[in-house]
């Protein structure tokens, strides 16, 4: 069945599917249709963290294709360990290739983020671009005490995922943008044309980081909220707690 069929879009072999389906060409689509803004927020989100501490041991959650790691290679100390995770095979396979062009350990596994693979308290710095979407407001309370859990004391973390703006004129524009524009470029780069179309349902299901921040500063981690453009992305850094 399509994962747009399922009844519950938040169901993980729903959304494994979708990215299995897409691994083939979501890294061009995704940078052709946002303009290249994918790419500023992937910068953004690294340049949240606070570069006077050393990354350390590095983990990228729902790493997808490993597009993080050229950020992290480019405007980061090297770190200690990287890891990327994500239950994707298809985006795990090409998240080991970009893995081989670090000059630092990297590793990539390949499971559901909260089959906890990560130990408790191992991670000095948490990153993750446009994961949080695909959760529903139960997983993302899930997810912060997840990301309590994973991280040392005074570990540092920067999340960010598309959003949808306040401004009325600017969600109009998102709306033709993710039901219209996203899909259309997928079936002009070959991919299935439903799955952007259904990727555009969880942004709008999603809204903002605003109740992930809530969930975060819940689990005892010290929170900050972001929006960039107009609250076109937003997202949480900060640390926890020593
Ligand atoms: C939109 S992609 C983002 C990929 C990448 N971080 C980027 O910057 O483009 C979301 C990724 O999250 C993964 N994912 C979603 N839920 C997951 C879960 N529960 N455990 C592991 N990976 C998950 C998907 O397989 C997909 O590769």
């Amino acid at each position: 069945m399509h994962p747009s069929q399922q009844k519950d879009i938040y169901n993980p072999s729903a959304v494994k599917e979708l990215f299995n389906e897409m691994s083939t060409t979501y890294g061009v689509v995704n940078m052709i249709a946002s303009l290249g803004f994918t790419i500023i927020w992937r910068k953004y989100v690294i340049a949240k963290l606070d570069r006077n501490r050393a990354p350390g041991v590095m983990v990228d959650l729902m790493s997808g294709m490993g597009e993080l790691f050229s950020v992290i290679r480019s405007d980061l100390k090297p770190p200690e360990k990287l890891v990327g995770i994500d239950f994707s095979s298809k985006m795990c396979d090409q998240a080991k290739v970009e893995a081989g062009r670090n000059q630092f350990e990297t590793e990539v596994i390949e499971a559901d983020i909260f089959d906890k693979n990560i130990a408790d308290g191992s991670a000095d710095t948490v990153v993750c671009s446009f994961g949080l979407k695909t959760f529903s407001q139960e997983q993302q309370a899930r997810f912060a005490k997840e990301l309590a859990r994973i991280l040392k004391p005074g570990g540092q973390f920067s999340f960010i995922e598309i959003s949808v703006p306040r401004n009325s004129l600017l969600r109009f524009g998102l709306q033709f943008y993710l039901k219209l524009f996203i899909p259309m470029i997928g079936k002009i780069c070959l991919g299935n044309p439903d799955n952007y179309r259904h990727l555009g349902v969880y942004t709008g299901k999603f809204g903002n980081s605003r109740f992930f921040h809530e969930q975060v500063q819940a689990a005892g981690l010290e929170s900050d909220y972001f929006e960039h453009f107009f609250g076109c992305a937003t997202g949480v850094h900060g640390r926890k707690p020593n």
